[in-house]
């Protein structure tokens, strides 16, 4: 078992490949619908959903992706169910797990995601529809006061008892805190908060018995807040960034899988280039983006079949550009170059 979790964990990190976040939820999912005036139905997420997985040759940029409940339980056009043919062209199937952050008791505006309850038999439905690792997200959000030691405890208690159960599901855990990048923050707030962060983090995991070389963190990059008046570049996110998981994030962890949090995609690229051109690290540094991949597909598909194709062409260009900053190999006018295909 435990081996199969290595070889996981190390699959999903494989040279040149990412992670699609495609676990939106029905409330999510909605709201990226709305901006194109799409009406959120449980056909068109299917066929939103089948657009993005059946992009021809995407395969090359894409270790895994992760499905979300209804998802994981739906079928292409041709009637393969969704696990089956991610799997078929060597996509690692994934499901979103968490039941969402929810109000924590007597701690204004902070959160603590749910979901442990009955945890260890969905897993055991999730394995046996395909799926062979799993998500659960965390969030904290900073303030001059916030997040409070409660809150940073209590979601690295809920992670690391996540994580054991998904072990012994023989499920991969991507185990996720974000701290979340809005508000006037300074980078050396963010480096502080996501410092503390994951130092809870591996505290729970190690008091919990979790392999970690059977895990992948999914943490935010170290930003600037999106309203600070002065924002760090590229190189200092990079430096930043790469300072706080060299002190906390142990090199027995294969993978360090970023979420795109809202960043622009260009941005998102730009920055995991960024820090793998300063390698090589003790873990590989790749993608698990929502936004980040699948906004321009979103707009250009904008819910009319007849732009299936460009939907796809713009989703497989995103996962080209990052499977290039994979390496440090990215450069923006590879964005021009692409475009005039
Ligand atoms: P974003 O890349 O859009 O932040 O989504 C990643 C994700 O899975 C959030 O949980």
């Amino acid at each position: 078992m435990a081996s199969e979790l290595h070889e996981t964990a190390k699959a999903l990190v494989a040279e040149g490949k990412g992670i699609l976040a495609a676990d939106e939820s029905t409330a999510t999912i909605k709201k990226r619908f709305d901006s194109i005036g799409l009406e959120s139905t449980e056909e068109s997420r299917r066929a939103y959903r089948d657009m993005l997985f059946t992009t021809p040759g995407v395969e090359e940029y894409i270790s895994g992706v992760i499905l979300f409940d209804e998802t994981i339980r739906q079928s292409a056009h041709d009637g393969t169910p969704f696990p089956e043919l991610l799997a078929s062209k060597g996509i690692i199937p994934g499901i979103k797990v968490d039941e969402g952050a929810k109000p924590l008791a007597l701690a204004d505006g902070e959160t603590v995601t749910e979901g442990l309850d009955g945890l260890r038999a969905r897993l055991e439905e999730y394995r046996g529809l395909g799926a062979r690792f799993a998500k659960w997200r965390a969030t904290y959000s900073i303030t001059d006061t916030l997040p409070s030691d409660y809150c940073i405890w209590t979601n690295a208690h809920a992670l690391a008892r996540y994580a054991a159960l998904c072990e012994e599901a023989g499920i991969v855990p991507i185990v996720e805190p974000e701290v979340l990048m809005d508000g006037t923050h300074t980078i050396e707030r963010a480096h502080h908060v996501t410092s503390r962060v994951l130092d809870a983090v591996y505290t729970e995991l190690f008091d919990q018995r979790v392999d970690v070389f059977g895990t992948l963190l999914k943490p935010n990059m170290v930003l600037s807040g999106y309203d600070a008046a002065d924002r760090a570049g590229t190189d200092e996110v990079a430096e930043w960034s790469l300072k706080c998981y060299y002190k906390h994030v142990p090199a027995a962890v294969p993978g360090i899988v970023f979420l795109s949090g809202g960043q622009s995609d260009e941005d998102a690229t730009a920055h995991l280039n960024a820090m793998n051109a300063k390698g090589p690290h003790p873990w590989q540094l790749s993608f698990s983006y929502g936004r980040a991949l699948q906004a321009p597909a979103i707009k250009a598909w904008n819910g009319k079949s007849e732009n299936v194709e460009a939907g796809q062409r713009a989703y497989y260009h995103r996962a080209k550009m990052n499977g290039a900053a994979r390496t440090g190999m990215y450069a923006p006018e590879m964005e021009r170059e692409a475009a005039a295909v």
